[in-house]
């Protein structure tokens, strides 16, 4: 099984018809799918989930954001998941992230990025728990 991570698959990601271009990429990285659900986020989920960012300026619009439509919430697993997810996702800002990444090949924005990936063990652990408490 190796190393657990939870993903998010944001909702421009699914307004865009991403999900499965999205999903290919790490299933096709070798990555294995634990548990995967549509759901949409409410705004206290989206304050859990982004506990640390509750206070910074940029999160009314991006809780507006993460709750303006359903999501993909997943949870990966594989050989140093945590650090591999991240690596094929890309740099937060999309307009700086490398070619070749999925918000490298497909976003232009720091918000709109098309996926959250669990960015520590720590917090993989936490969103995991927050998302699929059935696996805790
Ligand atoms: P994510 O990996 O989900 O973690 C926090 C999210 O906040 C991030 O992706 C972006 O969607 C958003 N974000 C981070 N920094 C900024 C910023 N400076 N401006 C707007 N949105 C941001």
């Amino acid at each position: 099984m190796g190393e657990r991570t939870l993903v998010l698959i944001k909702p421009d990601a699914v307004r865009r018809g991403l999900v499965g271009e999205v999903i290919g990429r790490f299933e096709r990285k070798g990555l294995a799918i634990d548990e995967m659900r549509l759901r949409t986020m409410d705004p206290a989920l989206a304050d859990e989930h982004y506990a640390e960012h509750v206070d910074k300026p940029f999160y009314p619009p991006l809780k507006e954001f993460m709750t303006s439509g359903p999501l993909v919430a997943m949870v990966l697993s594989g050989d140093q998941a945590i650090e591999v997810v991240r690596a094929l996702t890309g740099a937060t800002d999309g307009r700086k992230a490398a070619p070749g990444t999925i918000r490298g090949d497909f976003s232009l924005s720091n918000r709109e990025n098309l996926v959250h990936a669990s960015d520590s063990p720590e917090s993989a652990k936490r969103e995991i728990e927050l998302w699929f408490p059935e696996l805790a």
